[in-house]
């Protein structure tokens, strides 16, 4: 495998295991404030972000390179208020994509067309990603501190985050 494509795979390793982290956090946060919506929501999203990680590890692996498991920085433990997650939720997932999109011409700068071919599914996830994460940053702010409506969107993450369950890790599946 390419010295420069496999180091940058191994930068999207550490990348996808940091959010997992992350997101890790934020359930046991929301968990511990009452929101169960929400913490069953991010407790999901951080296992879709582990998956996002073991593709990548079984990708490099089977392409001959070495995936390498890093340490990883402590996220935060605490949160200002539910917008304040998803406003850290939406500019992390910003700078995954940069992420990717670095990736992207990484491989193309290398000619590698396979490894371009496999991140194409990562392209794709960052925009659903990010484009939920804006669609649930409006609705908080709509909601305004709204303690009714802020029960009945805890429900709906609850139900959105049952609904995206089902992932697999099998290179170029979903
Ligand atoms: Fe796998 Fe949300 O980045």
């Amino acid at each position: 495998m390419n010295k420069r494509v496999e180091k940058a795979l191994n930068d999207q390793i550490s990348k996808e295991a940091m959010s997992s982290q992350y997101y890790l956090s934020m359930a046991s946060w929301a968990e511990c404030n009452g929101l169960s919506g929400t913490a069953k929501f991010m407790y999901t999203h951080s296992d879709e972000e582990r998956f996002h990680m073991l593709k990548l590890i079984k990708f490099v692996n089977e392409r001959g390179g070495k995936a390498i498991i890093e340490s990883l920085e402590k996220p935060p433990v605490s949160f200002k208020n539910l917008e304040s997650v998803f406003a850290e939720l939406l500019a992390h997932e910003i700078r995954v994509t940069d992420s990717i999109n670095n990736l992207v011409d990484v491989c193309l700068q290398e000619k590698d067309y396979t490894t371009h071919n496999f991140i194409q599914w990562y392209v794709s996830e960052q925009l659903e990603e990010e484009a939920l994460a804006r669609t649930v940053l409006d609705k908080i702010k709509l909601i305004d501190g709204d303690s009714g409506g802020l029960y009945m969107f805890d429900k709906d993450l609850e139900n959105a985050a049952i609904a995206s369950n089902g992932v697999s890790i099998e290179p170029n599946q979903n």
